[in-house]
């Protein structure tokens, strides 16, 4: 089934050239010069290709006046300037072969615009729309650009594993792996017996790879994750998902100053990327989505972030003359209403919010000269808040014993991660960047259910 992809006919526009293309058809209509005007996107690219179908094709009038929105078909033919306006090129056929149907009553995409909350209901056909399509190629290339960022500076894409005996982030929202039958568990006493678990222990999906990442930066040096990770957050918001996508470069022989510096050149590295290479569908979202997206890009890529520490918000917030929902309180963590407030009316450019209180922050980051702050950076954005999370690490055996009990964590679970502090020890650093926040950040989609394929949330695991 040899074709031509309609991105390169439509970026090469060799007219008089003969191609093969298949695709969905978007619409057609039927001119009264006896002649139908086709158009279909094969998913390459946003733009659609008009074919012209002459009445003289043999199936004229059997098949080619009852294709209609969601077919599949097979059109082979020259490329011509096109007089019409919309396009450039024109295909006109010689022969178009129906591959698959779609019948119009029952077809849910039809030309006219389908709400968001719609189009998750058919999660299955909504990449055939420009939106979702869009979404899709701009996660391809983001993640290229991911890789070739870290790639380029000598760091090493590490798997680490989805299933884990630990919780990273030390809050308890794991989602429990386990072969038990749920009806009959096994119980010693009062407890589950999960020496008869598939693990001979409790296990969980993974919430974060940092800890298995801190181990392979203490001997390769410099290390990054991209993948899955879980949290069982009941939290139905427009930024969390039960299951989202990952990166995590974790960094040996370094502080939170060269965390920051890495954080703040990926970020530009992978804007400017996409700026130069998605013209098409970046346009597309700032036309239809948020007429902001790439003014904001190329904000970022001209004055950076504006660093404070997080004491400096509260005061900030503080002196704030707008209501907030959450109390501001030095020792409270911030809302995504603080968040969004710093960013977008006092900043109006993302920010980098560093030495947060302890008490609020995971057991594993490094504790400041005061005892009461620890070297975390958060990074935050205009309208979605959060996207990067990060630290130095704790390096000190001790220090790290007692924040672990501190957080009411089992020592003997992360005795392998202890042993790192035992055994060279030295300064780390490293960051976690949320790949479906980055995702609603540079396309303005305001829900994280849409920068995702198939997004999984409470209550839902359709698909
Ligand atoms: O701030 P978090 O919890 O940090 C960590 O997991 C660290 N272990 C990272 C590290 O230092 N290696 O999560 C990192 C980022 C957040 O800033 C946010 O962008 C994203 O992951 N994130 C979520 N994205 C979607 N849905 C959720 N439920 C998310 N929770 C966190
Ligand atoms: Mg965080």
């Amino acid at each position: 089934m040899k074709r031509t992809r309609l991105a390169d006919i439509l970026s090469s526009k060799k007219v008089g050239d003969h191609f093969v293309v298949m695709g969905w058809v978007r619409t057609r209509r039927d001119s009264k010069g006896g002649f139908s005007f086709i158009e279909i996107n094969d998913g390459s690219c946003l733009k659609n290709l008009q074919i012209i179908a002459d009445k003289r094709l043999s199936n004229y009038g059997d098949e080619i006046v009852k294709i209609q929105t969601g077919c599949s078909i097979r059109a082979s033919g020259a490329l011509f300037h096109s007089p019409g306006k919309g396009q450039d090129v024109e295909l006109h056929a010689e022969e178009i072969q129906v591959l698959g149907w779609a019948d119009p009553d029952t077809y849910p995409l039809q030309k006219k615009r389908h709400s968001f909350e719609f189009l998750r209901s058919i999660a299955h056909l909504r990449p055939r729309t420009n939106t979702f399509g869009a979404v899709a190629r701009i996660r391809s290339a983001m993640s290229l650009a991911i890789h070739t960022f870290f790639q380029e500076r000598r760091f090493f894409y590490l798997h680490t594993p989805i299933i884990t005996g630990n919780d990273c982030e030390g809050a308890g929202e794991l989602f429990k792996v386990t072969t038990f039958d749920l009806g009959h568990v096994p119980r010693d006493g009062e407890d589950v017996d999960f020496k008869k678990d598939f693990f001979g222990r409790p296990a969980n999906l993974t919430v974060s790879g940092q800890l298995e990442a801190e181990v392979y930066a203490m001997a390769l040096g410099d290390v990054y994750t991209f993948g899955p990770t879980f949290r069982a957050e009941n939290s139905n918001t427009s930024r969390h998902l039960a299951e989202f996508w990952m990166v995590e470069p974790e960094m040996a022989f370094c502080d939170l100053e060269g965390d920051i510096e890495l954080a703040e050149s990926f970020l530009k590295y992978i804007f400017a990327h996409l700026l130069e290479n998605c013209h098409e569908d970046m346009a597309f979202f700032n036309r239809f989505i948020d007429s902001t997206v790439i003014e904001t890009l190329e904000g970022v890529l001209s004055k950076g972030f504006e660093r404070l520490t997080y004491t400096e918000a509260i005061e900030i917030l503080a002196k704030a003359e707008r209501k907030f929902q959450f109390p501001v309180a030095w020792g409270n963590d911030l809302q995504s209403e603080h968040e969004r407030y710093l960013c977008e009316e006092v900043f109006q450019r993302p920010i980098i919010l560093v030495d947060y209180p302890r008490q609020i922050k995971p057991f594993y980051m490094k504790l400041n000269g005061d005892q009461k702050t620890v070297r975390a950076m958060d990074l935050l954005v205009p309208r979605v808040g959060e996207i990067i999370g990060g630290s130095q690490r704790e390096d000190d055996y001790e220090t790290l014993l007692t924040r672990i009990r501190e957080a009411g964590l089992n020592p003997d679970d992360y005795w392998w991660y202890l042993e790192l502090r035992k055994f060279g020890t030295a300064p780390h650093a490293g960051f976690g960047l949320g790949f479906e926040r980055l995702i609603q950040f540079v396309t303005g989609l305001s829900n994280i259910r849409d920068v995702i394929p198939f997004p999984r949330t409470p209550g839902n695991v359709s698909f």
